[in-house]
């Protein structure tokens, strides 16, 4: 049996492939299951300083959740189905957006369904201007479970989110961009370059400084402004006595280039 997902250490950036093309690298349980394995070895790794998640193959990034697993799941009982598929999405899209090193999605082709619901989860997406997205579970008779009722209107307003959810249809990475969902879109053959460069350029900073920007940022969207600023005081009071900290502050001071712990 192939590896379901793919893992590779280049630059210290961990390379994250789902690894189904024939099957447009839907998400099984061995996939959902191993990703989580293999994140958990990339935050423990004090090698690997960002994560980058791709799909295997020239048309997907991925087709989203498995169907005939979770419908088998489905025919064996709700409670079942809320259990082996609809928690285990949850949790792994949770994962990543709470990830405490950068992730960042190269979205190189269909990204329908679960595959568009990691691209919301994640810290950042580049998206290859082959790419195209969905949210196709309307088409199915379910909502979409791994995230994408909760974060697709946060990133893209509830409207713009609502007609993407309510009608399934596909939307260009031209769109994904307008509305938040993608940083950018690059040629395909740039995509992984492009994303590794990305990537680089967040690595030159302290890791622990850019882990409490994702902290703050993350945790503080789904409260209220006062408790987020309390989240960003915390996040302060953790990195302010880091010698990371005063090593940049040291460096801005003597015009020099900072030299990181960690990096
Ligand atoms: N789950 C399981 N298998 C999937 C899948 C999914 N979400 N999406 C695609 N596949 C499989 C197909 O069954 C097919 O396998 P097979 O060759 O063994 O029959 C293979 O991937 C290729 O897909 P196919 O449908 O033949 O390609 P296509 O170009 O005709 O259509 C899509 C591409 C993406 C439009 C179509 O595959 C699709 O609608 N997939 C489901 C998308 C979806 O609803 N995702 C959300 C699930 S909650």
């Amino acid at each position: 049996m192939p590896d379901p997902v793919l893992f590779e250490i280049k630059d210290k950036v961990a390379l994250l492939t789902f690894n189904r093309p024939d099957k447009l690298n839907a998400l099984n349980y061995a996939v959902i299951d191993r990703l989580m394995e293999l994140l958990d070895r990339a935050e423990d790794d004090d090698g690997i300083c960002a994560v980058i998640v791709t799909g295997a193959g020239d048309r997907a990034f991925s087709a989203g959740a498995d169907i005939p697993e979770f419908t088998a799941s489905m025919r064996k009982g709700t409670e079942i189905a809320v259990k082996d598929f609809v928690r285990r999405g949850q949790a792994m899209t949770a994962r990543m957006e709470a990830f405490g090193k950068p992730i960042i999605a190269a979205v190189n082709g269909i990204a329908f369904g679960g595959g568009c619901e990691i691209t919301e989860a994640v810290h950042l997406a580049v998206a290859s201007d082959k790419a195209v997205f969905a949210k196709p579970e309307i088409n199915i008779g379910i909502p979409p479970t791994f995230g994408g009722t909760q974060r697709l209107p946060r990133l893209a307003g509830r409207k713009r989110a609502l007609e993407f959810l309510l009608t399934g249809d596909r939307f260009s990475p031209q769109r994904a961009c307008e509305i938040g969902l993608v940083n950018r879109i690059v040629a395909h053959d740039a995509l992984l370059p492009a994303t590794f460069e990305l990537a680089s350029r967040i690595m030159r900073h302290s890791p622990g400084t850019a882990a409490s920007i994702i902290a703050a940022a993350t945790h503080g969207l789904n409260m209220s402004i006062e408790q987020g600023l309390q989240v960003e005081s915390e996040q302060f009071a953790r990195v302010a006595a880091s010698a990371n900290t005063r090593e940049a502050l040291d460096a801005w001071i003597d015009k020099r280039t900072p030299n990181y712990a960690g990096r």
